[in-house]
């Protein structure tokens, strides 16, 4: 009976003694997590692995409205997704990356919210969410959503009471200033076209809009304000989803003298991108969101930063900072603007998109971490931008292009179609396309100011449009590209035919397999997660040449962006014993002193060198 007594004692101070060990454990683990430090996370015990998985991951990004209509009405879909799954499983990437799905009135599809905690009818219902949600983790997918927190709709309903009074509750829920003399309170521009203020008759005051003036600023100064997103983020959160990509999360920090910006040449007003982003609480905000929210879960957080700076990026995704895991900036998408910002047919010359590349790859490095990306729903398709869309080349230069960027050091993004090789589109009327962004450019450019001829607004819209990227995904070559049986929201590029997902998936040349290839070789090559870049060559206009080196271990990734043979001299390391390859998109092995790289060929060769 003693006996009994003394081991029944000693158990429970057994299970106590494991229960703070478990205890101590998790809180070692969660302050590993708030770190975000990929080293500390292994040191800790092997208790949590996860905080590394973003830098492994790679994400692939859905456009809702474009991806798969489940129920024949021509717009795509929560179950049409769902339907999808498969697909994504195949091709082998962790995590979505989930565009709006949020209520709302569709003026910037759905980037202006009206109900957070709803869906958009068109696309489907929460059930259908959650569906979606746990078939994707039934696969091991993650979901991070978009969160569209610097502005809302203005029929999202604490709008609505807003503009109603200047003593109503909500009236600072958004930014309201007089007018000067008639005119708006400062000179302000608004990313689609026209002032940033929008005059309202019922209260005889200006709003601010740094998009569309469907799409009011919120007043993140007010707490309510901010405890209000928090609580929003939390119910999410709470739901199960994986983390979030957080739209414009630079601009939500207004500065609060409201001065009057400079104008850039060919600008009509003061420029906000360059001047507004990263304001003086920024970085207080997103602590804050890490504090009330984030922390208590195992996330995956990405900031669109329009704006940033290497200095900035530090703060926003530094491993130790407590604001976001990675962000995205747009220097080396923002390369071919000219006066007019993206409306122009220019191309971007290699020299500088390296230049920008090598800046962020080798600035952040022990710092913070990159996002990789070509193309987005905000951006033409890659292979047209920077690669040829040629018949000829189109296969090889998307190849060459998915090289290049899943090589580089960072998390990269796949847009929708992108691993199938889609092409921009070639509309010829202004009806054509739905952006709202395109439409009010036109306005504003040709038929107001007349600073660009119609054709060639016409001829840069196709080049630079965002539309390029919306319009739906080919699954097949069958009638809409397999994307609907009823009609598309917008029109489906006729190429479908000869590009979809059914011809590529069982091909082992498609480019789809390609980017199968690469997404499991992330997997297998730590060196692409954690090798430090080495810009090669950086004055060629021809080939994009880099190393990701660990100790002794380095890769050499090779890329001719070019329709031209181009000659490119190995570096004796390479020429060694041991040297294997790893991807390429010609046929062959071996390198030799000087290598003649045909059109758009690209290689990776891993070298293991004996000390
Ligand atoms: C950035 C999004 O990516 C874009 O599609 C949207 O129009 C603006 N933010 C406004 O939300």
């Amino acid at each position: 009976m003693h006996f009994r007594i003394i081991q029944w004692k000693l158990n429970i101070r057994k299970e106590n003694r494991l229960k703070r060990k478990t205890f101590f454990n998790r809180q070692k683990a969660r302050r590993v997590l708030f770190a975000q430090d990929l080293y500390a996370a292994e040191a800790a015990d092997g208790v949590i692995m996860e905080s590394k998985k973003w830098k492994q991951s790679v994400i692939y990004q859905i456009y809702p409205r474009s991806f798969m209509d489940g129920n024949g009405d021509g717009v795509g879909d929560l179950t049409g997704i769902a339907s999808k799954l498969d697909y994504l499983k195949d091709l082998g990437i962790d995590i979505i990356w989930l565009s709006p799905i949020y209520k709302s009135p569709n003026e910037d599809n759905g980037y202006d919210i009206s109900d957070y905690q709803d869906t958009m009818e068109e696309f489907g219902t929460l059930e259908d969410f959650d569906y979606l949600l746990s078939e994707a983790h039934a696969r091991g997918i993650k979901i991070i959503m978009d969160l569209v927190v610097n502005h809302t709709s203005d029929e999202h309903p604490w709008f609505v009471e807003s503009r109603k009074s200047k003593t109503n509750h909500y009236r600072d829920y958004y930014i309201w200033k007089e007018g000067k003399n008639g005119q708006p309170p400062n000179n302000w521009g608004s990313y689609f076209s026209g002032s940033a203020w929008q005059y309202d008759e019922t209260t005889d005051m200006y709003y601010l809009h740094l998009f569309s003036k469907k799409q009011p600023d919120l007043n993140w100064e007010l707490p309510k304000v901010r405890d209000e997103v928090y609580k929003m983020m939390t119910w999410w959160c709470d739901k199960g989803i994986d983390g979030f990509r957080m739209d414009v999360i630079s601009l939500i920090s207004k500065d609060q003298s409201y001065a009057d910006l400079p104008v850039q040449e060919g600008n009509l007003y003061g420029n906000v991108d360059r001047y507004l982003a990263n304001g003086p609480r920024v970085h207080e905000f997103l602590k804050e969101i890490n504090r009330k929210v984030l922390f208590k879960y195992d996330l995956v957080t990405v900031g669109e930063t329009t704006g940033v700076t290497i200095e900035e990026a530090k703060k926003y995704a530094g491993f130790n900072t407590n604001e976001l895991n990675m962000v995205f900036q747009f220097e080396h998408v923002n390369l071919d603007n000219g006066i007019y910002g993206k409306w122009t047919d220019k191309r971007v010359s290699l020299v500088e998109l390296k230049k920008v590349m090598n800046k962020w790859q080798t600035e952040l490095e022990g710092a913070a971490w990159n996002s990789l990306y070509w193309n987005n729903h905000d951006q033409p398709r890659a292979v047209s931008r920077f690669g040829n869309d040629s018949e000829q080349y189109r296969v090889i230069s998307a190849k060459m292009l998915a090289t290049c960027l899943h090589m580089m050091k960072g998390t990269p993004y796949i847009y929708q179609g992108e691993e199938l090789g889609m092409t921009n589109n070639n509309f010829d009327k202004l009806e054509d396309f739905n952006d709202v962004e395109i439409k009010n450019a036109y306005r504003e450019l040709v038929e107001e100011n007349h600073l660009i001829a119609p054709d060639d607004m016409i001829r840069c819209i196709n080049k630079r449009g965002r539309d390029n990227a919306r319009t739906p995904m080919h699954w097949s070559n069958t009638e809409n590209a397999g994307f609907t049986t009823g009609a598309p929201w917008i029109k489906i590029n006729p190429n479908y035919k000869d590009i979809n997902a059914g011809s590529q998936i069982h091909d082992e040349n498609s480019v789809f397999s390609y980017y199968k290839k690469l997404v499991h070789m992330r997997k297998q090559e730590p060196l692409m997660v954690e090798g430090t870049f080495h810009l090669r060559l950086p004055d060629r206009e021809d080939i994009f040449a880099y190393e990701r080196i660990i100790k002794n271990e380095k890769l050499l990734v090779v890329c001719n962006f070019t329709e031209k043979e181009a000659a490119f001299e190995v570096p004796e390391d390479y020429l060694k014993q041991n040297c294997k390859k790893l991807i390429g998109n010609y046929s062959g092995e071996g390198l030799q002193k000087i290598m003649k790289l045909k059109p758009y060929e690209t290689f990776v060769y891993k070298q293991s060198l004996i000390i």
